[in-house]
């Protein structure tokens, strides 16, 4: 039997347009985002993993200008402009009753009675995961030649209240435009820091 290892390293120019070039962008280039691309992003970032499966992220895609004025005046100043820039703003949220979803996202296990009854448990695997998913939304606009700008900024409540009214087990995590950045509107790269600054291998 031949054994099959995924030793398959992607090419630079991969590399750099996922990590090494990629770049967080405070300005945007007049381009639409389609629908078709955002459809894109999410059947990319829902193959990969999330704890027991569990999917957590909701996400409102926001493009229309009323929701994206509605989304500016959830932000700090600061990001205000960039929301209203942006061609699409991803409200990355999470759902604290993910595990209503459990027995056909995870069928091998009875996986919704671990979280039934500890809200304290859902809130923590919710929250960890949808950062994941987040950051796969991330990667996974990267890799389809989209860039993003991801942002804490703001006052969640008033997120919640704006995209989750009616679904009140849904809270935001971050934001995060999407679209075609202008390279003018980014500051030098900050510091990274060397493997043995913050590393260690036990
Ligand atoms: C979760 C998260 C929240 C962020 N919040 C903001 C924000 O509110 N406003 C802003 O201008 N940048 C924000 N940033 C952007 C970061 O400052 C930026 O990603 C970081 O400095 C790295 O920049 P680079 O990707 O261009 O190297 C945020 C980034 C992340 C990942």
């Amino acid at each position: 039997m031949t054994v099959q290892f995924h030793d398959h390293v992607l090419s630079d120019a991969a590399l750099d347009q996922l990590f090494n070039e990629a770049r967080s962008y405070n300005g945007w280039f007049d381009k639409t985002v389609s629908d078709e691309q955002l459809h894109a992003i999410w059947d990319l970032m829902k193959m990969a993993p999330t704890s027991a499966n569990m999917q957590p992220v909701r996400i409102v895609w926001v493009k229309s200008s009323d929701a994206k004025a509605k989304l500016a005046e959830c932000v700090m100043e600061g990001n205000r402009a960039k929301v209203l820039a942006a061609p699409v703003t991803a409200v990355i949220g999470y759902d604290i009753d993910f595990h209503e979803e459990l027995p056909w996202l995870f069928p091998h296990a009875d996986a919704k009675s671990w979280f039934e009854g500890d809200e304290r448990a859902r809130e923590q695997g919710a929250f960890r995961n949808s950062s994941l998913q987040g950051a796969y939304l991330m990667l996974a606009a990267r890799a389809l030649g989209l860039d993003c700008g991801p942002m804490s900024g703001f006052n969640g409540d008033a997120v919640n209240a704006a995209f989750f009214a009616d679904e009140p087990r849904h809270r935001v995590n971050f934001i995060c435009s999407v679209g075609y950045g202008d390279p003018a509107s980014i500051f030098e790269r900050s510091p990274r820091p060397e493997f043995a600054t913050f590393n260690r291998i036990a």
